[in-house]
């Protein structure tokens, strides 16, 4: 099976590296890609956001199955113009992405079909703002109704710093959604989807504030873990049942069945599980941690969704081990990256037992070196028998990078390792 991947990030980097894995795949190319992907296989320098160049890329090297990573082409209609193509395709149609591209339209489904999320206002006005601010009180939750790369969210106790978010997406042209606040920890689950039959994989936990301690801006992610020890016993099968299925059965009666992976980003609250937000892909990091352990070849299940036959697949096969992925971002991130610094040590630290390298904001200077091309520059996974170990062997490798200006959380997994994760934020606790 020859498999064409789309996007530049450490995700799809993650993900060229489990097809390569797969008996089953013969070749892996991908579209743009990133300087450590390109180490890997060959990448083609196209708009991943342009339907008519992915369709004919594809069918100039003939792939069997086009796997879409980030949400700008689903919400392009990428996936639209492969499967028009008759070429199978992992990842929503324009339609069935409105679950992440539009807060809105996630919490209209949510409703239609009965699953737990934060209560929710959409404020088109300063004045509907600050009366939905009233009603639900602080701390105050206002996000940007629209792609923000998980930028567009303000969690604050200031009433004046949530007023201001919310004016300046009004100045922008668009409209926010004002929530309740939810407590508790966030649990990412990623469900695959072949637009009626769910496949979860294991559950990651996320760390999206730049500085440790959740402290600072929120930023794309920067480190995840898998599986999550301290998970509720049966989360899994309730996030199915309560969440995962009946939105995916709320698409398909709507006509605009889901086929992809639905992320579940969950907060286990002191009154139950609810829904943050989905997205209509694989998230990033969580992805670099959770396939670095799943054994089953990733080609073969992509497939099996695409094509509606994930009931064809029995249980997935997990590593026993943890895994953990340690994001290392550029200076200035993540407000306005800066770029061209140049990016030591990959040898040596991907050198290292039970670790390796993920790139995604990289690219390759003139004179070949890899230097920086983005704000999340590389993902180091460090798998090990227990999460004290992972997090070690991905802090040693860490060790070993050198990015002038580079920033990265020392604290990822560190609560769950100590068991404080239902810490003083739980109710529960
Ligand atoms: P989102 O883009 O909706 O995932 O939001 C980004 C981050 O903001 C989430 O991962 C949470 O950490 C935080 N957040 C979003 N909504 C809420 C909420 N209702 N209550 C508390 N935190 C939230
Ligand atoms: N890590 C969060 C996301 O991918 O949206």
């Amino acid at each position: 099976m020859k498999v064409l991947v789309i996007g530049p990030g450490g995700r799809e980097h993650a993900i060229v590296r489990s097809l390569l894995a797969d008996p089953y795949v013969s070749e892996v190319h991908a579209a743009p890609g990133n300087a450590g992907i390109a180490q890997v296989v060959p990448v083609h320098s196209i708009d991943a956001s342009d339907p008519a160049a992915v369709t004919a890329l594809a069918e100039r090297l003939a792939s069997d199955l086009v796997v879409i990573g980030p949400e700008a082409p689903l919400a392009a209609g990428v996936a639209d113009a492969l499967a028009s193509a008759g070429i199978p395709v992992f990842g929503p149609s324009r339609a069935a992405a409105q679950l992440e591209a539009s807060k809105a339209f996630a919490k209209q489904v949510m409703a239609a079909a009965n699953v737990p999320t934060a209560m929710a206002r959409v404020a088109v006005s300063a004045a509907e703002a600050a009366e939905a601010l009233d009603t639900f009180g602080a701390p105050y939750v206002v996000k940007d109704d629209g792609l923000a790369a998980g930028k567009g969210v303000v969690v604050t106790s200031s009433r004046d710093e949530a007023l201001a978010h919310a004016q300046t997406c009004f100045d922008a042209g668009g409209s926010v959604v004002i929530e309740e606040f939810l407590d508790g920890p966030e649990v990412s689950l990623f469900v695959l989807s072949d637009g009626h039959n769910v496949l979860p994989l294991a559950p990651a936990q996320d760390f999206k504030r730049i500085y440790d301690d959740d402290a600072g801006p929120n930023t794309g992610g920067m480190g995840a873990y898998s599986p999550l020890e301290w998970a509720p016993a049966g989360l899994v099968e309730e996030v199915i049942e309560r969440v995962a299925q009946p939105t995916i059965d709320e698409m398909a009666h709507r006509g605009a069945p889901f086929t992809g992976v639905l992320y579940c980003g969950l907060a286990l609250t002191s009154r139950g599980v609810r829904v943050v937000e989905f997205n209509a892909r694989f998230g990033d990091p969580e992805t670099q941690a959770v396939l670095a352990r799943l054994k089953t070849p990733l080609g073969g299940l992509l497939m099996a969704a695409a094509k509606g036959e994930l009931d064809r697949i029995n249980d997935l096969a997990w590593s026993r081990q943890t895994a953990v992925a340690v994001v290392l971002a550029s200076a200035n991130y993540p407000d306005t990256p800066r770029t061209g610094d140049r990016v030591r040590g990959l040898k040596k630290a991907s050198a290292l037992e039970g670790v390796h390298v993920l790139h995604a904001g990289t690219s390759l200077s003139e004179e070949g070196k890899v230097v920086s091309s983005g704000g999340r520059v590389l993902a180091v996974v460090g798998l090990g028998d227990d999460l004290v170990e992972a997090r070690s062997k991905a802090y040693d490798g860490v060790g070993l990078l050198d990015l002038e200006g580079g920033q990265f959380r020392t604290d990822i997994g560190l609560k769950a390792a100590r068991g404080e994760v239902f810490g003083s934020a739980s109710k529960e606790a």
